[in-house]
């Protein structure tokens, strides 16, 4: 199974024009699930009420961006996994390095990660990824290790891992095969060690139409999670087509 989500982030994408130009595009593999996260919470109705023949859109398919650690109670601009069940959400990505910038320490990843078990929503994908810092100190590694440790205490297993080094997110530049390559093999060897190898991992961070054949050449890669060129609905189903 491949998987390739969208991320819309805060971006205002226009529904309906959206999903004409990635319908527009014949995408031929049927293993392949695609979900859309983003913050506009009308989407599963939306895809409810359109005749949507894809297969590949299967509903719902509208994933959270974030949840809060808290269950409930006077958390203004927050959401609960509740909440979120009650939306019907797909899924939900934690620990996005942009949620991270805002002051997710990795304990409070770890906790947003049980509120969505006990609500069971899933696929629960889990962000990881280093700053060029680090990477240039050579301090990946130990970095990485330390954020899926965080994670994975006390048994919390999340559905997906996605590697989304801060470096090349929105860049315009993707990490190099060889450099995720080794990023892939550190997080393999964490999830065999503790006998969860079969986890997909998946790379984000300036994935494109002009890139995706490469990254997807990466041994070991489960797929892709995409911001800029996941906005276009076209393009993203052309970066479907290449799975
Ligand atoms: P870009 O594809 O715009 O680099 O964003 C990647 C990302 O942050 C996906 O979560």
């Amino acid at each position: 199974m491949k998987y390739l989500i969208a991320n819309w982030k805060m971006h205002d994408v226009d529904l309906e024009s959206w999903l004409k130009e990635f319908l527009s595009i014949e995408i031929p593999l049927s293993s392949l699930k695609i979900r859309v996260s983003s913050n506009l919470f009308d989407m599963s109705k939306f895809i409810e009420a359109m005749p949507i023949e894809s297969e590949f859109l299967n509903k719902p398919f509208w994933m959270a961006q974030d949840v809060s650690q808290n269950i409930d109670g006077s958390h203004t601009g927050q959401i609960s996994s509740k909440i979120l069940k009650k939306l019907k959400t797909a899924g939900c990505i934690v620990g996005h390095s942009e949620v991270r910038e805002s002051g997710d320490s990795n304990e409070i990843v770890h906790q947003k990660g049980i509120r969505l078990k006990e609500a069971e929503i899933s696929p629960i994908v889990l962000c990881i990824g280093e700053s060029l810092e680090i990477l240039e100190k050579n301090e990946r590694e130990l970095f990485l290790i330390n954020q899926l440790k965080s994670f994975f205490k006390n048994g919390l297993i999340p559905d997906i891992i996605a590697y989304e080094p801060i470096w090349a997110i929105g860049t315009g530049k993707s990490a190099s095969i060889d450099s995720i390559n080794n990023a892939f093999k550190i997080i393999l060897k964490f999830l065999l060690d503790i006998d969860s190898k079969d986890i997909p991992i998946l790379y984000g961070g300036s994935v494109s139409i002009n890139n995706i054949e490469e990254i997807l050449s990466i041994n070991s890669i489960s797929g892709c999670l995409v911001g800029n060129s996941s906005l276009d609905g076209e393009e993203f189903a052309r970066i479907a087509a290449k799975f």
